[in-house]
């Protein structure tokens, strides 16, 4: 019998099955062999955010951009290798995402191997520490399932394509989320993490000074010229992306897109498109309709093209393979 006419049945009846590798995470991974995980995790984020503000939103980009190229796997945290690539951190996307972001992981690493060595991922870590800051600047509070592994590579070659651009048109965005499962409702709910951080002004220069871009608020347009008169000087100048409430996570993100407060060109483009219209109007108009959107999209983010098994490691150290680490 052909093995195509037995599989095409099984098919049939379990179309809403997960993927096999998805439906291994669960809450409760280190409930045995690393019962203080979560608490070592909130503890250390707590303290890293008190500290330093911008964590939240650097560890939440951070999360994205490695979730979307080649999966959960903190494939992100690995440092290039001169004798082999150059990694994923040090693709020119991926350039401004703050050292900050990557320190709070690495010391929530460093106290997990004290007490519990060669246990907790990288990636579990980039997953719970995201989740934590999130709730803890004002979002949505979500579970998140563990038992990813890290990856054992990792190629700046691999991330084009699949982190979207301000400057792109929303039907390239759209097509870009739709490849990893997102539809546009989802794809616009996530963006809503633009309600907390900032973008540098290389990447909105070319809407404010001449022509300045007739679909910004004229005061706000003024506004971000005096910020960014400087910018090509100093490339450290940087704007908030929601400068009514900059470092809390609620939906003013969509307020100002309405108002003409809007960084990016394609987030202007999102309050503007009739297909994301609508999705903006209903988040701006109800913050419980859009943590709820968010929070499911960032469930199905967490679980990425995740690795489990052989497929990956449990790295030691969050910046290189095990493979190069001496002991
Ligand atoms: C429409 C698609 C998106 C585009 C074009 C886009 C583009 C950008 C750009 C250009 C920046 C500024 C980088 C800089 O200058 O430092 C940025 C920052 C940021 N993005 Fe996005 N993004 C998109 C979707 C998302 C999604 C889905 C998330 C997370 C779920 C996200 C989270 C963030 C956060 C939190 C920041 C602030 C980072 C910080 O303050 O350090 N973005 N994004
Ligand atoms: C979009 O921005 C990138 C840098 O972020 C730049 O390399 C590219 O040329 C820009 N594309 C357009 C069409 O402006
Ligand atoms: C806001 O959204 C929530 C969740 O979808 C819904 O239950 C609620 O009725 C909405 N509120 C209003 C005022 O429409």
């Amino acid at each position: 019998m052909a093995a195509s006419s037995l599989l095409l049945p099984l098919l049939l009846l379990f179309p809403l099955l997960p993927p096999m590798a998805e439906s291994k995470l669960t809450p409760n991974y280190y409930d045995k062999t690393c019962p203080n995980f979560a608490k070592i995790v909130q503890e250390t984020v707590v303290d890293k955010q008190l500290a330093v503000p911008s964590t939240a939103a650097g560890t939440l980009r951070l999360f994205f951009h490695d979730c979307v190229v080649g999966g959960c796997d903190a494939s992100l945290l690995l440092n290039s290798n001169p004798l082999t690539s150059t990694a994923e951190r040090d693709h020119d996307i991926n350039k401004a995402l703050p050292g900050d972001a990557f320190d709070v992981i690495i010391r929530t690493k460093t106290k997990l191997e004290l007490i519990c060595p060669g246990i907790v991922s990288c990636a579990d870590i980039i997953a719970e520490a995201t989740r934590d800051l999130v709730s803890m600047v004002g979002g949505p509070y979500y579970p998140v399932r563990l038992g990813r592994k890290d990856s054992f590579q990792s190629h700046a070659s691999d991330v084009e394509g699949h982190v979207a651009r301000g400057n792109m048109s929303i039907s390239r965005i759209i097509e870009i989320f739709a490849a990893k499962g997102f539809n546009v409702q989802e794809m616009v709910a996530l963006t809503g993490a633009h309600t907390i951080g900032f973008a540098h002004c290389s990447e909105f220069a070319n809407r404010i000074f001449d022509p300045v871009d007739p679909t910004l608020n004229p005061a706000y347009a003024q506004g971000l010229q005096k910020l960014c008169a400087n910018y090509k000087t100093d490339p450290t100048m940087a704007a908030f992306f929601d400068p009514m409430s900059p470092s809390k996570f609620d939906n003013m993100y969509y307020v100002n897109l309405k108002n003409g407060v809007a960084l990016l060109s394609s987030d202007q483009a999102m309050a503007l498109d009739p297909r994301t219209k609508p999705f903006v109007d209903l988040y701006a108009a109800n913050q419980t309709a859009f943590f709820e959107a968010f929070t499911h999209a960032m469930l199905k983010v967490s679980v990425l093209d995740i690795k489990t098994g052989r497929q990956g490691e449990v790295r030691r150290r969050c910046d290189l393979p095990n493979s190069l680490q001496k002991n």
